[in-house]
C-alpha cells in the first residue's frame, strides 16, 4: 500500500499517544512529553536494523563474548524548529548520537525551501542519520533536508515524522527512493494552506507554546 522505503510504526502504545496529541486540549508541557515519548517508541523500531558486533565482556562469573551495536555510530538532524521536540526521544535510546541541526525557511514567492543553517557532525559519511520532523506535509521540507545531507556527504539516512500526509510521504519516498521512511500515521490530506488534516495543528507552536 506505500512505497517500499515506508515504515508506518502501527503499534498500539504510538497510536494512543498520537491521539492525546491530536487533541486541542492537550497543553505545551504533556504535548511535548508526549513527542518526547512516541520518538523515542518510533526511534526504538527505526533502529532495529543497527548492526551488531560480538565484544569480550567480563561479567561477575566470567568472560563472554556479547553483542554490542557496531561500526556505524548515529546522528540525530532534527529539521528546526519542530524537529527539535523529538530529539530527546532518540537521544534516550541512543545517549551518545552526535546533532547536527537543519533550518529550511521557505520563499513566500516560489514556495522553494532555502537553508539558513546547517549544521551536522563532520564526517557525516560513516554515521547512521536520522532526520527528524514531527510533521511530513507537503514533503518540500523533507526532500530539501535530505538533498542538504546527501551534500554534505551523509548515506545511510532515516526520516522520522509522527504523521504523515499521503502528499509528502509520496513526494518524499520518490525524491529519495534510497533513505528509510517511518512515520506514526499517515492522515486524509493537505488543506488549501498546506496543513495536514486532521493532523493536530502547528507541531513547533504547540511544542514551544508560541501563538
Ligand atoms: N507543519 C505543522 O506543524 N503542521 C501541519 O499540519 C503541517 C506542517
Amino acid at each position: 500500500m506505500y512505497p517500499e522505503n515506508v515504515t508506518v510504526i502501527n503499534h498500539p502504545l504510538v497510536q494512543h499517544k498520537i491521539s492525546m496529541l491530536r487533541d486541542i486540549h492537550t497543553g505545551t508541557n504533556e504535548f511535548r512529553r508526549l513527542t518526547e515519548e512516541i520518538a523515542m517508541l518510533m526511534g526504538y523500531e527505526a533502529l532495529r536494523d543497527l548492526p551488531l558486533e560480538d565484544v569480550e565482556i567480563t561479567t561477575p562469573l566470567e568472560t563472554c563474548m556479547t553483542p554490542m551495536i557496531a561500526g556505524k555510530k548515529l546522528a540525530v538532524v532534527p529539521i528546526l524548529r519542530a524537529g527539535l521536540g523529538m530529539v530527546s526521544g532518540i537521544l534516550a535510546l541512543t545517549p551518545s548520537a552526535k546533532v547536527g541541526h537543519i533550518g529550511l525557511f521557505r520563499d513566500p514567492e516560489t514556495h522553494e525551501p532555502h537553508e539558513y543553517y546547517c549544521k551536522l557532525p563532520d564526517p557525516i559519511d560513516l554515521r547512521t542519520i536520522v532526520v527528524t520532523d514531527p510533521m511530513l506535509a507537503t514533503g518540500g521540507s523533507a526532500v530539501a533536508a535530505v538533498d542538504f545531507i546527501k551534500q554534505h556527504g551523509g548515506k545511510t539516512i532515516k526520516f522520522m515524522s509522527i504523521i504523515a500526509a499521503p502528499e509528502g510521504l509520496e513526494r518524499l519516498s520518490k525524491a529519495h527512493s534510497d533513505i528509510q521512511i517511518y512515520c506514526g500515521h499517515v492522515d486524509r490530506q493537505l488543506n488549501e494552506n498546506a496543513y495536514i488534516c486532521p493532523g493536530l495543528g502547528d507541531a513547533g507552536d504547540r511544542i514551544f507554546g508560541t501563538k
